[in-house]
């Protein structure tokens, strides 16, 4: 089974996320693969009605979350707020987070850990820059990004995700060659292999995100140790979504 995952960023309203459910071709879940989609959270509601009986199936999530469960902190949204709005999961260390907002490690640690308090499953989000890349620190940038959030994992048997997202490839219409992915996402597995044993960590799913199309899905998915896909642009419209979704094959 993939999971297909589906980042709106700062897109699609209330009005526009009736819009999607209304369109979306509910038949893909026969598929059996897991599909998530992490509205903005003023849409979080519209989805979370939208989705109903019919598409329960498809879980929903917040992309990013405060480390505090309250207080004063104008403009964000805490676990347990999330949580009671309708979210099971939170996207943490989205490369925009990180990169236009300034996000760091330590931050990233501390969401994952409130994430996990209440009951929201991380989608943690690591990826290297260009320039990383072309210095040879892809694995050095990565694992660290990964150590910062794996904390008491180690202890405890609670679900976690962690998607692979190339900076670079994230919104340019570049993407990481299978073979690319595939390297990573082994990098990524043999840390959670070691922090928590390989047969837990063959059961964290590692996704792949940068500019995954239609047309590129099913070569990604098809890569080793890649069990599904994170999807910006292209999970705005409920047709691309869906074909998104059909490219994944039957669940292995
Ligand atoms: P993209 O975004 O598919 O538009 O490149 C991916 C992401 O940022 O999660």
């Amino acid at each position: 089974m993939a999971v297909i995952a589906g980042n709106w960023k700062m897109h699609l309203g209330p009005h526009e996320t009736r819009g999607f459910f209304k369109d979306f071709d509910t038949s893909v879940l026969e598929t059996g693969h897991e599909l998530i989609l992490f509205p903005s959270t003023a849409s979080l509601g519209a989805a979370f009605l939208a989705r109903g009986e019919a598409v329960k199936g498809i879980g929903l999530g917040v992309q990013n979350i405060h480390w505090e469960d309250a207080g004063a902190f104008t403009g964000e949204t805490s676990a347990p707020i999330a949580a009671n709005a309708g979210a099971e999961f939170a996207l943490i260390g989205h490369s925009e987070r990180r990169h236009v907002f300034g996000e760091t490690d330590e931050e990233t640690t501390r969401k994952v850990a409130a994430a996990r308090r209440h009951g929201l499953v991380p989608v943690l989000c690591v990826g290297e820059t260009l320039a990383e890349r072309r210095a040879g620190r892809v694995d050095e940038v990565i694992l660290r990004q990964l150590d910062a959030a794996l904390g008491d994992l180690d202890v405890e048997d609670k679900r976690f995700l962690v998607a692979y997202e190339p900076v670079w490839a994230i919104g340019t219409g570049e993407t990481a060659t299978p073979d690319d992915a595939s390297a990573a996402h082994a990098t990524l597995r043999a840390r959670l292999s070691d922090a928590v044993g390989a047969e837990r960590a063959s059961r964290v799913p590692i996704l792949y995100g940068g500019s995954v199309k239609p047309e590129n899905a099913e070569e990604l998915m098809a890569a080793e140790n890649v069990d599904g896909v994170l999807v910006g642009g292209a999970s705005l419209d409920p047709v691309s979504f869906a074909a998104i979704v059909r490219a994944a094959g039957k669940p292995r």
